[in-house]
């Protein structure tokens, strides 16, 4: 049986591992207001309440419903809540998600941040590389990163991340800023960042899955509905419990609008996975 350790540090903090990711806050598509705004401000006042103290987000969801939501419900923060946003892209008028990777267009990201957070610095901000979308492709970065260390400099950004990058993209990035953290998209079947998720914990940075869970449409795997039925744990649950086990540098921020689903995936953080259940996670990994 081995259990995960539960804390990390991250940008000069120790947080949680299991933290939770805001974009499912939004309307359809992260487009335009949810459906349930009451219920929207709930989910983060159980999340921060129930032990979460890094949030995930950006300006571009909704766009900005999202963070005006965060800031309703979370505002003044505690001093322990680390929310991390990202700049890179923007919502076109129908939904569409363009890349804005100009210095002036992370600028004006960055302000769009700290105006409706509420905030006069953002903790951490990540590059969101537009690469194939959800998959990096190589090329350099360095313009876009010398502009977010330049708003470091001026006191706006703290800490600097990247997000939907390669490894000689950190390597490149790493000789302007230190970078602390990387959002790729890795889950229980999309593993194609193992040996990136392994490189960065030999450095101490975080690597934090975007779409944990598969994203939009949720990990679907027979084998994981009947581990999961055996063990008596929900598919999700097991889906979390494995990232958790994976890496410690692994930080979690699953993203959902409702509260069952909050309160189901926080409680993946107490499961200790035996290495026959490992095993078996391994191996649907592997399929
Ligand atoms: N850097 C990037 O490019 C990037 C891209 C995508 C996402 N992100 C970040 O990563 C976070 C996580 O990604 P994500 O929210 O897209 O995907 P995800 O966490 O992989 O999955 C979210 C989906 O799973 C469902 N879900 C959540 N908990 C569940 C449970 N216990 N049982 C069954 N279904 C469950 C949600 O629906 P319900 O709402 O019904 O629970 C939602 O449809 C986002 O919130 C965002 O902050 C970053």
């Amino acid at each position: 049986m081995s259990a995960p350790t539960l804390t990390y540090p991250f940008a000069g903090r120790t947080v949680n591992r299991m933290g939770y990711g805001a974009m499912q806050l939004a309307g359809p598509g992260v487009f335009g207001p949810p459906k349930d705004r009451p219920a929207a401000l709930a989910v983060l006042r159980e999340a921060v309440a129930s032990g979460v103290n890094h949030i995930d987000t950006s300006d571009f969801y909704g766009p900005h419903v999202t963070n005006q939501i965060i800031r309703e419900a979370l505002h003044p923060y505690p001093d322990d809540l680390l929310i991390v946003t990202k700049v890179g892209a923007v919502r076109g008028d129908d939904g569409a998600w363009l890349a804005a990777q100009e210095p002036g267009d992370l600028r004006r990201a960055v302000h769009d941040n700290l105006r409706n957070l509420g905030l006069d610095a953002l903790d951490v901000v990540n590059l969101r590389v537009m690469g194939n979308i959800h998959e990096p492709a190589e090329g350099s970065i360095a313009r876009q990163v010398e502009a977010l260390a330049r708003l470091q400099q001026e006191g706006l950004v703290r800490h600097v991340g990247l997000s939907n990058v390669t490894s000689a993209q950190v390597a490149e990035a790493q000789r302007i800023t230190q970078i602390v953290c990387v959002q790729n998209q890795y889950n229980l079947v999309q593993r194609a960042d193992d040996a990136l998720v392994d490189e960065l914990a030999g450095q101490g940075i975080a690597f934090v899955p975007f779409f944990p869970l598969g994203g939009f449409t949720p990990i679907q795997s027979s084998g994981l509905s009947a581990l999961a039925a055996r063990v008596q744990a929900a598919p999700m649950q097991l889906a979390l419990a494995w990232l958790l086990h994976r890496s410690p540098n692994l930080l979690l921020i699953p993203g959902t609008s409702s509260i069952a689903h909050l309160r189901e995936n926080i409680q993946a953080a107490q499961w200790a996975l035996s290495d026959a259940v490992l095993a078996e996670l391994n191996a649907i990994a592997a399929e």
